[in-house]
């Protein structure tokens, strides 16, 4: 059952600086953001002050915690507005699982499930405008929890902010297929470390790796283990998956990769539908082998941002192997178009996975 959140509205709306109906406007990611936003904030051992208000700049101050040692936590999740009109958000509560988890690692003191889920479903509903209706755009969610106090000391806050702020969004990748380079150098993260959180500095220790793949013309790195550069991890925006000899093969979670909600959705449509898939370790080595030997028929990352996003090609070493000529394959092509209709309700939930907004 839905709260009801103490809200300030916003005097005048912005969306109408926007023309979502409009086929040929580009949404982008991320370059605008709606018109309310929830906040929530922590301090003598308590949440306090649910509330919505205006989107806009807030003050905290420069000796906050999370400006200087990074303990910061967010998500990504998304609305729809379906064929038939209604709004959905998908999985809310998987997002809300995974939030609790990236606080616990950072030492955030978390909140209950339904403070996370009265909260986005009553910044869906006001600000229902902005959500796309057109295929392939949504309404992106991204809720964050900041260390907010004011302190030199290296040690977990006494005082944070939770807010959530709303993005109308294409999809994260554009071209038809993106091309990786496996990285032997850069570590995405390490046992022990901080992997699996969705946490900031996991993405700010992924822009030096990400812009030197970029200048020698890759889209993204693909990250390798932290120990040995050999077995396959993640993308960073995005989960892996490869499809070789007729089965589906995704990296094992074992606390250097981010569990996606995406990729968790992926393996139960695939077994669902009685495709084998198989969490394991991958070594790269394996790939280029499956490569030569014509058993690679596919590979495609999935994630919230990027949905299904089928990999053209992966810079291994001195060798570029091409997937599939460069194409989507049929495989992504069928969960990209699965994923969809289910989030746009286009054909039924049978996972129950979508969470209607009244
Ligand atoms: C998401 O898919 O929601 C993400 O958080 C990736 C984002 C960093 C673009």
């Amino acid at each position: 059952m839905t709260v009801s959140i103490p809200t300030q509205r916003i005097a005048s709306s912005r969306v109408d600086e926007i023309d979502l109906e409009n086929p040929d406007f580009d949404l982008g990611f991320g370059d605008m953001f709606s018109d309310h936003m929830f906040q929530m904030d922590y301090s003598d051992g308590a949440w306090r002050d649910p509330r919505i208000v205006p989107y806009g700049p807030f003050a905290i101050e420069p000796g906050a915690l999370c400006l200087h040692y990074g303990q910061a936590v967010f998500e990504g999740l998304k609305a729809f507005r379906g064929e038939d009109g209604m709004i959905r958000v998908f999985r809310p509560d998987r997002n809300f699982s995974r939030l609790e988890r990236s606080c616990q690692r950072l030492c955030i003191p978390t909140f209950d499930r339904e403070t996370f889920l009265d909260a986005i479903d009553s910044l869906v509903r006001i600000d229902r405008n902005w959500i796309p209706s057109k295929r392939g755009q949504a309404l992106y969610i991204r809720p964050l929890v900041v260390a907010t106090e004011s302190n030199l000391n290296v040690r977990p806050a006494r005082e944070y902010r939770f807010f959530i702020m709303t993005s109308p969004v294409r999809e994260y990748f554009t071209g038809g297929t993106v091309a990786l380079k496996a990285e032997r150098r850069y570590t995405r993260s390490a046992p022990g470390g901080m992997g699996y959180a969705k946490t900031a500095g996991n993405y700010a220790a992924s822009l030096l790796p990400g812009s030197e793949s970029q200048q020698l013309g890759h889209d993204q790195v693909l990250w390798l283990d932290g120990l040995e550069h050999r077995y396959v991890e993640e993308v960073g925006q995005m989960n892996i998956f490869f499809k070789i000899d007729g089965k589906v093969l995704t990296p094992d979670l074992h606390g250097t990769i981010l569990p996606g909600v995406t990729r968790e959705s992926v393996i139960d449509i695939l077994r669902d539908e009685g495709v084998a898939v198989e969490e394991c370790r991958i070594d790269i080595n394996d790939i280029l082998k499956a490569h030569e030997n014509g058993s690679l028929e596919e590979a495609f990352g999935a994630g919230t941002a990027a949905v299904i996003a089928p990999v053209g090609c992966i810079r291994i070493d001195d060798t570029d192997i091409t997937i599939n000529h460069a194409e989507p394959g049929p495989l992504a092509q069928h969960l990209y178009q699965r994923i969809v209709d289910i989030q746009r309700g286009a054909c039924d939930d049978q996972f129950g996975w979508n969470r209607l907004i009244e």
